[in-house]
């Protein structure tokens, strides 16, 4: 008897505790205190949206718009909205701008900016631990943690990692963190309380991690490679690999819902614009794959789920759009225009608890075409070009992942002008990085310079020369 009372409060704890998702069955229905945030980081903002009605309320503006003030000598603000986490009781959340290494915390009720640190080189992602105010950052071009006050702001502790830490996740009972890492394939499990990494598991499918989850019962943890296109599936309870999946090219971030009470993983695998989805029964039996949700749009990227796990939103990254995904059917039933080129997205329960949360929202990076076109490569039957053209501020932007490319091979894009008479123009060169592979990509090559109106977008071609070496 009192075992059972026992097992039932634990049970009725950890259900309390998880009013956030990812989380186990019996958490509260979608509501209108809720909000999702993606991380733009062309338009340097934060779109905030309310899923109750599936209404983007607008953007929290970081800084300027890309290219427009950012890369000027007197500019001071944050660069590249990117990482975001949040606090277990949904009054912050907090945003990494790569390029300035800004941790930005804002608190959900009014948008407004609680503090911005100033942490070290090319911070990603960052989570809020247990107490609701530390937040801790993975720093890639470092090899640790930092913690940093939330609410006044500062760096207060740093904790020794393996290099490149990526991302920074707690365990429902706050006592544990896990960092993956891009230049380690390890996870490091570190004891929140003595600060220090007290486990390490190793032998992850690659070095380069920079997406993990953990499942709403704590016990699962899905590092993704988007390197190599796979993911490491960890069982937490026996700190062991269970197996590594074969997801494809430019896995991005795995996330979980339960679904008829099973936990399921959800990998975004951008390259094929599909959202992978895995049964999963135990944390240390194989995930079953169960079928792909396709993309309305271009290189899903970041989800996350409703806590009562009836939805999945997930960010096309090249459309400025977010899918929302019904779980039971997994299909998307409604798709929302964001801010510009979304990475993470997070839902975050319980954000606005009074008024209507629309205090300090800009229309910054809404509203703003854009184009994709994949163009095949001549002369390479499998080579490829994803070109992404975007309106920002003034100019376009031209952004091309170059997939399944040659070694030592320069590749010339061109297009015909609306006024050229079918005369192709040269508009930018690129070369890939080899791979493991023995291919090449080239994942983010960009320019800006006006396309809209002047070339026509079905023109485009790309051809690839021997380098002279
Ligand atoms: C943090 O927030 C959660 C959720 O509201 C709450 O259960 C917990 O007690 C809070 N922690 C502290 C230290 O206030
Ligand atoms: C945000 O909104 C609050 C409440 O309306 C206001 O006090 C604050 O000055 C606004 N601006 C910023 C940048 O936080
Ligand atoms: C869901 O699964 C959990 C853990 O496996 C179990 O304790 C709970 O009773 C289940 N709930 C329902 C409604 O099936
Ligand atoms: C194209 O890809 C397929 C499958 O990966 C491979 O078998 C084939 O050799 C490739 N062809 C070329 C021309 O690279
Ligand atoms: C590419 O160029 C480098 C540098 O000249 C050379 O070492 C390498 O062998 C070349 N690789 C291929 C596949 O041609």
């Amino acid at each position: 008897m009192l075992f059972f009372l026992l097992s039932a409060l634990v049970w009725a704890n950890l259900a309390l505790a998880q009013i956030q998702a990812p989380a186990l069955f019996g958490a509260p229905p979608i509501s209108s205190h809720d909000r999702i945030y993606t991380g733009d980081q062309t338009s340097n903002t934060v779109t905030v949206i309310n899923p109750s009605t599936n209404e983007v309320l607008g953007t929290i503006a970081l800084g300027d718009e890309r290219l427009s003030g950012t890369i000027g000598p007197q500019y001071i603000k944050s660069v590249n909205s990117h990482g975001l986490g949040f606090s277990r009781d949904g009054k912050y959340i907090c945003s990494i701008s790569v390029t300035t290494n800004t941790v930005t915390v804002i608190r959900t009720l009014d948008n407004s900016i609680v503090s911005q640190t100033f942490s070290e080189r090319a911070p990603h992602e960052a989570f809020f631990s247990a107490d609701n105010r530390t937040v801790w950052v993975a720093s890639r071009g470092t090899s640790h943690v930092d913690i940093i006050d939330g609410i006044k702001g500062g760096i207060i502790g740093t904790i020794t990692t393996e290099a490149g830490p990526s991302k920074v996740l707690f365990s429902p009972d706050g006592k544990l963190a896990y960092v993956n890492h891009i230049r380690s394939a390890t996870l490091d499990i570190i004891d929140v309380e003595k600060r220090q990494v007290a486990v390490q598991i190793t032998g992850l499918a690659d070095v380069f991690s920079s997406d993990m989850m953990l499942s709403a019962d704590g016990n699962r943890l899905w590092a993704a490679h988007k390197m190599v296109g796979k993911v490491t599936v960890i069982d937490l309870q026996q700190r062991k690999i269970i197996t590594v999946l074969d997801t494809g090219p430019e896995t991005n971030h795995p996330n979980f819902a339960l679904i008829n009470n099973v936990t399921h993983g959800f990998v975004t695998v951008a390259a094929l614009d599909e959202t992978k989805v895995y049964r999963q029964d135990l944390p240390s039996q194989s995930p079953v794959y169960v079928g792909a949700i396709k993309s309305s749009g271009i290189e899903p990227h970041g989800l996350w789920p409703s806590p009562d796990n009836t939805r999945m939103y997930i960010v096309n990254e090249h459309s400025d759009t977010v899918d929302i995904i019904d779980t039971t059917t997994l299909t998307v039933i409604h798709t929302l225009q964001v801010g510009q080129e979304g990475q993470a997205l997070i839902y975050v329960a319980g954000a606005v608890t009074s008024g209507d949360g629309t205090q300090n929202l800009s229309r910054q990076g809404l509203g703003f075409e854009v184009e994709n076109k994949l163009v095949p490569i001549s002369g390479n039957k499998n080579s490829t070009a994803l070109v992404t053209i975007r309106a920002v501020s003034g100019l376009d932007m031209v952004q091309i992942i170059g997939r399944n490319l040659k070694v030592n091979t320069t590749y010339q894009v061109s297009a015909s002008c609306y006024e050229c008479k079918g005369i192709q123009i040269p508009l930018l060169e690129f070369t890939g990085m080899p791979t493991a592979t023995g291919c090449a990509v080239a994942p983010q090559v960009l320019g800006f310079f006006k396309f809209f109106g002047v070339y026509d977008i079905n023109s485009l071609r790309v051809k690839g020369t021997a380098k002279k070496l």
